[in-house]
C-alpha cells in the first residue's frame, strides 16, 4: 500500500482515479487549490503563492500530477495560453521544489498528452520515442514533460501520454455529444482528423499498472485511434440523432480562433508499449464503449 497524493486530482480523471486506487488498497489524498467539505482526504495548496500543506509531503511515496487548465475551456488569448503552460509547467516545478528533500518519495507520475506529435503526417502511428511537434500543444507537452523529468534526481518518473478520455462524467466526449443531443451536431471539416481515445476505467488501470510495476518513461494511454467523423457519427447513431452538414474549416477557425487546431488536427498513437508491459484493454472496441456510455 502506498501513500499517494494526486495534485490536480479534483477533476475528471483525478476523481475516478482516486476511487480506483483506493479500491486497490492505497491511501489516496487529493491536492487541490480549493477546500472540500465532502472528501476528508483533501489537502490544499496554492502553487501561485507557493504554499502547500506539509501533510501532502510527509510519508508520500507516490506523487501523481494531473494539474492543468482545461485546453478547450476558453479562447486561446495570450493570457490564456500562458495559463495553459503555467498550470502544467510551473505547478510541476513547484511540486519538485516542495519534494526535493523528501527521502520517502519513490515515484512521480505525470499526466501528459498523446496529441503532441504535430500534424504533418496524419497517417503515421506515433510511438513514444518519436519527437514532439512544433504547435502550441506539442510545445506545452514538451515543456511539461521536461519539468517532470526534474524528479528523476530523487525518484522514478513516468509520463502518461493520455488520449482523449471517454467518460460518462464529462470531458471532451460529453462536449462533442451535447450539440448532437440538441440536434445541431455536425462533423468538423473533412472529419478525417485523428482522435486517439481511451475509456476512463482503462486509463485508471494504466496508472495502476505503472505504479505497481514502477514503469519509468513515457507511455501512451490509448485504446485506439478514431476520427472526428467516425466518433461524431457513432454518437449520433447511438443517440438516434441526425447530423447537420459538415462545418467548413474556416467557420471552425472563426468560431474558435487559435483553439480550432484542437478540433481540426490530430495524430494517431500506438499503444504497443503499454501492452508489451502486460496491459490489456477491457474496453478496446469504440462501438461498444460508446454504447456503454450513451446506450
Ligand atoms: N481528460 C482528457 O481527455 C485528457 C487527455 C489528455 C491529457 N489530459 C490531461 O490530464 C490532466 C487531468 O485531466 P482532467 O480531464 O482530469 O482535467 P480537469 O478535470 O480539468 O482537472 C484538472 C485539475 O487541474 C487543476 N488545475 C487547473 N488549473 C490549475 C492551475 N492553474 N494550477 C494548479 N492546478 C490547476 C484543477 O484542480 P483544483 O482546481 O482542484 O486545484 C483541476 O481539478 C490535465 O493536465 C489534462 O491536460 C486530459
Amino acid at each position: 500500500m502506498e501513500k499517494i497524493v494526486i495534485a490536480g486530482g479534483s477533476g475528471l480523471i483525478g476523481t475516478g482515479l482516486a476511487n480506483h486506487l483506493r479500491k486497490a488498497g492505497h491511501e489516496v489524498w487529493i491536492l487541490s487549490r480549493r477546500p472540500s467539505d465532502q472528501d476528508r482526504f483533501f489537502l490544499n495548496w496554492d502553487p501561485e503563492s507557493r504554499s502547500i500543506d506539509s501533510l501532502a509531503i510527509a510519508g508520500t511515496t507516490v506523487l501523481i500530477n494531473l494539474c492543468g487548465a482545461e485546453l478547450a475551456a476558453k479562447r486561446w488569448t495570450k493570457s490564456r495560453i500562458k495559463e495553459l503552460y503555467d498550470s502544467r509547467v510551473e505547478t510541476t516545478r513547484f511540486l519538485f521544489e516542495s519534494f526535493k528533500n523528501s527521502s520517502e518519495i519513490k515515484h512521480y507520475v505525470s499526466a501528459s498528452g498523446a496529441v503532441a506529435y504535430g500534424f504533418e503526417h496524419p497517417e503515421k502511428v506515433y510511438k513514444e520515442e518519436d519527437s514532439f511537434g512544433n504547435d502550441i500543444i506539442s510545445d506545452i507537452t514538451r515543456k511539461w514533460e521536461r519539468a517532470a523529468d526534474q524528479f528523476s534526481k530523487i525518484c522514478s518518473v513516468s509520463k502518461v501520454r493520455i488520449a482523449v478520455v471517454l467518460s460518462e462524467s464529462g470531458g471532451a466526449l460529453q462536449k462533442l455529444a451535447n450539440p448532437i443531443k440538441k440536434g445541431f451536431g455536425a462533423v468538423l471539416s473533412s472529419g478525417e482528423q485523428a482522435i486517439p481515445w481511451i475509456y476512463s476505467e482503462d486509463l485508471y488501470r494504466v496508472f495502476e499498472l505503472i505504479i505497481a510495476h514502477k514503469l519509468e518513461g513515457a507511455y501512451h494511454a490509448s485504446a485506439g485511434n478514431t476520427s472526428n467523423k467516425e466518433l461524431t457519427k457513432l454518437i449520433a447513431k447511438t443517440l438516434n440523432k441526425r447530423l447537420l452538414p459538415a462545418v467548413p474549416k474556416f467557420v471552425v477557425r472563426i468560431l474558435f480562433g487559435k483553439m480550432a487546431m484542437m478540433l481540426l488536427d490530430g495524430n494517431k498513437v500506438s499503444n504497443e508499449k503499454i501492452r508489451s508491459e502486460g496491459f490489456s484493454f477491457l474496453h478496446g472496441n469504440l462501438n461498444s464503449t460508446i454504447q456503454r456510455i450513451f446506450g
